[in-house]
């Protein structure tokens, strides 16, 4: 056996011992999650909305939520992004995230942390990267008041899992006690609760549809500034207005 023969297979090996994988990602000519349900996951999505993202990032801090093996972080330090940083809550997912920095050479810093401690950052990001975990969380609204608070400086690229209607009402701004039937249009901004699982998956909570998304967005003071594909959102930090100033801790 050549040599080159029996590092590809060594590879292979520490891949597999990492998995399951849930990014597909080519390192040394080899595929993490060749088999992904999803296709080509996430460079295909990736590919339709890539554009909203500057080609060179050079001096931009990125910080990447949910990083899970590193996929989004890697492709700003492709584009010559600053300082990099990936939180994830799950262990293995940062194993892989780790491996993948030590295989491409290049330097990312991966950290064991919830959405809910970003503060512990003590740091602002010019871009924070929020993609497929809103929907994973028991409390959406928390942690976007937390991102918009603690860790966005500038810009924040979002995802979020959609099931329902997809068209943006144009609703009052209130409407009185005895209204009823407005809760029943389907573009009424609605949070789908799952009780047990959706998809298999027992982490998914609440699923939005999309005028909730976007009110939810807009509600934490992120405005919208493309939507390029479905699902996909790049904001900017804007004012926060509350019709009344929640309680500190709220
Ligand atoms: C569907 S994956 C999305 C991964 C990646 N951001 C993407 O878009 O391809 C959800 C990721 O969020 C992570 N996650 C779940 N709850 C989290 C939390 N409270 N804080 C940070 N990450 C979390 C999961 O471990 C997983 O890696």
């Amino acid at each position: 056996m050549d040599v080159r023969r029996r590092s590809e297979d060594d590879l292979r090996r520490k891949i597999a011992e990492l998995g399951p994988w849930f990014h597909n990602l080519e390192i040394g000519g080899v595929q993490t999650a060749p088999e992904h349900f999803l296709g080509d996951y996430p460079r295909f999505k990736w590919e339709g909305f890539k554009h909203v993202i500057p080609g060179d990032l050079q001096g931009c801090s990125v910080l990447d939520v949910g990083c899970n093996a590193g996929f989004y972080a890697l492709e700003m330090k492709r584009r010559n992004a600053g300082r990099v940083v990936g939180i994830d809550t799950d262990a293995r997912y940062l194993r892989q995230a780790q491996f993948v920095a030590a295989e491409t050479g290049l330097n990312m810093e991966f950290k064991q942390m919830s959405v809910y401690d970003v503060g512990k950052l003590n740091e602002k990001f010019d871009l924070v990267i929020f993609m497929g975990v809103l929907y994973h969380l028991r409390h959406p609204l928390l942690a976007l008041d937390l991102l918009y608070e603690q860790v966005v400086g500038d810009r924040m690229l979002f995802q979020c899992l959609q099931r329902g209607d997809e068209r943006i009402p144009d609703l009052q701004e209130d409407y009185d006690f005895s209204e009823w039937s407005v809760f029943d249009r389907p573009d009424y901004p609605k949070l789908f609760f799952v009780k047990e699982r959706y998809a298999g998956d027992p982490t998914n909570w609440f699923i939005p549809n999309k005028p909730a998304v976007e009110a939810m967005l807009s509600s934490s003071g992120f405005v919208i500034e493309a939507n390029p594909e479905r699902e996909v959102y790049l904001c900017r930090r804007g004012e926060r207005h509350y019709a009344v100033e929640p309680p500190p801790g709220s």
